[in-house]
This record gives structure tokens, C-alpha cells and sequence, in this order.
């Protein structure tokens, strides 16, 4: 499978290719280096005829829409396809690149076509299917999935905060328009229509943001009602009329805590490095670290701005070539961290990272995932599957007041949750 990131690599390594074809074919289609040409689907049939006529044409669970989605297989690779009016589906393609390109959690747009069928013309988006998502309907269906309702308001705050900060007005956010991702326990919300979105460089005004939080409660008011009419609608933290004010509050919450004013003393720079700790414990990078000085320079105002939220992640991968979400990331950075200070202590001189990372690789992390393999399956990752079982070891060591071991967790893993998490997959 295409790594996320090694995608995004294709899609900054080269440049798009433009097809004019003919009858049967799109009229014209704009794709993504490294995609299928996509040239064998019945382009002359509109998608909602596609079904029985598309042996590529796959059935996956997916939110509530407007236009017709048909998801596609190319060896295993799976895309979505979005009809829409013609000219919608290349704005949304460019706003989606603009957003992978500032690291933002998006899908990821692969290409655009024009479609003439019989009298219509359409225009058609195609994105890369969002591997290991769960849209939201599934986590209310599924018992399984219960403790994960609790994060799903968390997650939109966090996500609408990620591109609130890059200048991104979404325009549309609802749950239909979020993809979820596990996340160490939590879940990571991705954006899946920007359909209404707009890109606000430099200046982003608080009154965008406002509107923003407006439409998101909204949206969410109506689907979680229609969850409720259906009878789905358990268990979740926040009652369904306060779900939208929820998610309001902890925005604000994390909007001041990352972008909030410091008046620091003129000898207190450590306190620069305990801002900057802060918000990378959050996973916020920090890009640039701005000083004023007040008051004749015995006083300074501090101000951090952040990059992105993927500072575990792109530590993790640029040591161990592991892609994993961010909390996971932590996670496993935090037993690196561990590991390193282990290993240092046992040697005359200090282990480096690098050195650290790899060790934890080959003797931690693949031994571990070599024995659970059966279990990978649908949105259960390896790295979602490492951290639950480490989880599972601190628990283990909290009750026996000892550390018990990757191993022993292991096996007391597999004894305890191994036919369960089967038997939800199969479900
Ligand atoms: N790249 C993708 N990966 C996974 N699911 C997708 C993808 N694109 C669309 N979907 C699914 O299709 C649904 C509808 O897509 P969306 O872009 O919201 O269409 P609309 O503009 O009609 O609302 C989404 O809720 C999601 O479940
Ligand atoms: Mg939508």
C-alpha cells in the first residue's frame, strides 16, 4: 500500500499530466503522476449508472451526500470518485493540494476529469481513498467502537483549529464531511469535502472563524438528530444539543492555548523552550518564535506560531521510516525517549536517537506486531494495534507494580482480546 506520505512524495516529485481523450473515454482528465489512467470506467455512463457495468466499482461504507461517490479498485489502490457541476471538481482538486501542501489532514486529491454524458456534461473529482477511516455512521452502528463516540467531538474541534491556523475556512464542516481515523485511543478527524472551502492567506479574520463554528453546530445539530430519530444516538459524552457548543468551547480552549501572547522577564528564556515543549506535547510544530521587546527591554512578548500538527509524526518517520498518526507517534516516541535514556545508562557515552529508534524497531515494536498480525485488519493499523498494547502493558505493570514486559503484555493481549477484535472486524 501507498504510505500517505510517500503519496504526497509522488505528488511533489512530479508534475500532473493532461489527457485529451475521446467518445468513451472523458473528454479531458487531469491526473496526478503515478495514478492509473482511470480510462477503462464507463465515462459515457453517469456515475449513478456505473453500478453492474464497473467490475473495478467497489462497496464501501460512506457519509450522507449530495453528489454521487463511486469508489473504484486499481490493484488494491482504492480512489473516490465525486460527480459534480462542470468547473467544481478542479476548484476542489486545487483546494485540496493547497491543504496537502500545508500539511494538513485532508484526502488526497489525485485528479479531475470532464465527462460528456449523453447530453450532460460533468465534471468529476478523484481523490485517494482514506485507508483505515471510519466515517462516522459506522462509529455510532458498531458496539465496538463505543469509547471512541467520546472523541469524535475532540477530534472536529482539533481539526477545525489545524485549518483555522493555515488560513482555511472549511465552509461546510459537518460529520458526513469528517473522516476519523484511530488515533492511540483517540481519533484523528480528516477533511473530506472542501467543496465550499477557501483559502485566506495572510489575514484570516476572527469573524470567518466565527461563521465557520456556526455552520459546523449547525450541520452537527441535524445529523445527530437524525442519528437519534434513527435510534443510534448512544452513548455519547455530550447530549446531541450541546454537541455543537462542545466542540465551540474546545476550540477556543486550544485556539488560545496555541496562539496566545506570553509577557515574559527580560532574563526568562527558558520559559521560551517551556512554550515551545508545550505545543509540541500538543503536536503543534513551531515554526517561528517571535520577541518583542516592552517596557525599555526589561520585559518581552512572546509569541510561538506553529506549523503543523504532526511534530511525533515526522519525528517518528524521519527515524524509523513508520508512518503513524500523531498521538501514536507520541506515544511511541515517549518509549523511544525511554529506551534511549536505558541504553545511555549501560554505555559510557550517550545513545543517540537514531540509535535508540532503531533498536526499539527491531527488538520492540516488529517482534510485537510479527506476533499480532492476524489481527491487522480494516482501521485496526499496526500502530494503532502497538499502542493499545502498550496500554495493555502498563495496565499489566500498574497491577502487578512491576514493569511485566512487551512480551508477557503480548501474549495476556492476545489471550484476552485476540477473538474479540476478530470477531469485530468480521462485523
Ligand atoms: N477519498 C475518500 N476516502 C474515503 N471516503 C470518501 C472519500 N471521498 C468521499 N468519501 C466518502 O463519500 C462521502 C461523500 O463525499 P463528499 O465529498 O462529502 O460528497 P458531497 O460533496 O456530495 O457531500 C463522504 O462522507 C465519505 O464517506
Ligand atoms: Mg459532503
Amino acid at each position: 500500500m501507498l504510505s500517505r506520505r510517500a503519496a504526497w512524495q509522488r505528488i511533489w516529485d512530479n508534475r500532473s499530466s493532461t489527457i485529451e481523450t475521446q467518445m468513451a473515454y472523458p473528454a479531458e482528465i487531469t491526473l496526478r503522476p503515478g495514478a492509473p489512467d482511470f480510462l477503462d470506467l464507463p465515462w459515457d455512463l453517469p456515475l449513478s449508472e456505473w453500478v453492474g457495468r464497473c467490475s473495478r466499482l467497489v462497496e464501501l461504507p460512506r457519509g450522507l451526500s449530495r453528489h454521487i461517490v463511486q469508489f473504484v479498485n486499481y490493484s488494491d489502490e482504492l480512489y473516490a470518485l465525486k460527480e459534480m457541476r462542470p468547473g467544481v471538481a478542479e476548484q476542489e482538486f486545487d483546494l485540496l493540494l493547497m491543504a496537502i501542501e500545508a500539511h494538513l489532514p485532508v484526502v488526497l486529491p489525485i485528479g479531475h476529469a470532464i465527462t460528456n454524458t449523453r447530453n450532460d456534461q460533468h465534471s468529476v473529482l478523484i481523490t485517494h481513498y482514506l485507508e483505515n477511516s471510519l466515517p462516522y455512521r459506522l462509529l455510532f452502528m458498531s458496539q465496538g467502537f463505543a469509547r471512541h463516540r467520546m472523541h469524535l467531538l475532540d477530534a472536529i474541534a482539533g481539526l477545525l483549529v489545524q485549518l483555522h491556523l493555515s488560513g482555511f475556512f472549511w465552509g461546510d464542516c459537518s460529520l458526513s464531511n469528517t473522516l476519523f481515523r484511530r488515533d492511540a485511543g483517540m481519533l484523528q478527524a480528516y477533511l473530506v469535502d472542501a467543496e465550499t472551502s477557501e483559502f485566506h492567506e495572510g489575514y484570516f479574520s476572527p469573524t470567518l472563524r466565527f461563521h465557520d463554528l456556526q455552520i459546523m453546530a449547525e450541520n452537527l445539530d441535524v445529523e445527530l438528530k437524525d442519528l437519534q430519530n434513527s435510534g443510534l444516538l448512544t452513548d455519547m459524552s455530550v447530549p446531541a444539543a450541546e454537541a455543537g457548543e462542545y466542540i465551540q468551547q474546545r476550540y477556543q480552549q486550544l485556539w488560545e492555548e496555541i496562539t496566545r501572547e506570553d509577557i515574559i522577564g527580560a532574563n526568562e528564556h527558558y520559559r521560551i523552550q517551556e512554550r515551545i515543549r508545550i505545543l509540541n506535547d500538543m503536536g503543534f510544530s513551531v515554526g517561528n518564535v517571535e520577541l518583542a521587546a516592552l517596557e525599555n527591554g526589561s520585559r518581552l512578548r512572546l509569541r510561538v506560531f506553529v506549523t503543523d500538527r504532526s511534530f511525533h509524526r515526522d519525528q517518528l518517520y524521519n527515524l524509523s521510516g513508520l508512518d503513524a498518526e500523531e498521538m501514536q507517534a507520541r506515544k511511541m516516541m515517549n518509549e523511544i525517549q525511554e529506551l534511549r535514556a536505558t541504553l545511555s545508562q549501560n554505555s559510557p557515552s550517550s545513545t543517540p536517537l537514531s540509535v535508540a529508534a532503531y533498536h526499539w524497531l527491531e527488538n520492540y515494536f516488529n517482534p510485537v506486531i510479527e506476533r499480532l498480525r492476524s489481527l491487522i485488519q480494516n482501521d485496526m493499523t499496526p500502530a494503532e494495534l502497538y499502542c493499545e498494547v502498550l496500554e495493555h502493558k502498563w495496565f499489566l505493570s500498574e497491577r502487578a507494580q512491576r514493569d511485566v514486559g512487551h512480551q508477557f503484555a503480548v501474549e495476556d493481549y492476545l489471550m484476552r482480546f485476540g477473538d474479540f477484535q476478530a470477531f469485530r472486524s468480521d462485523n
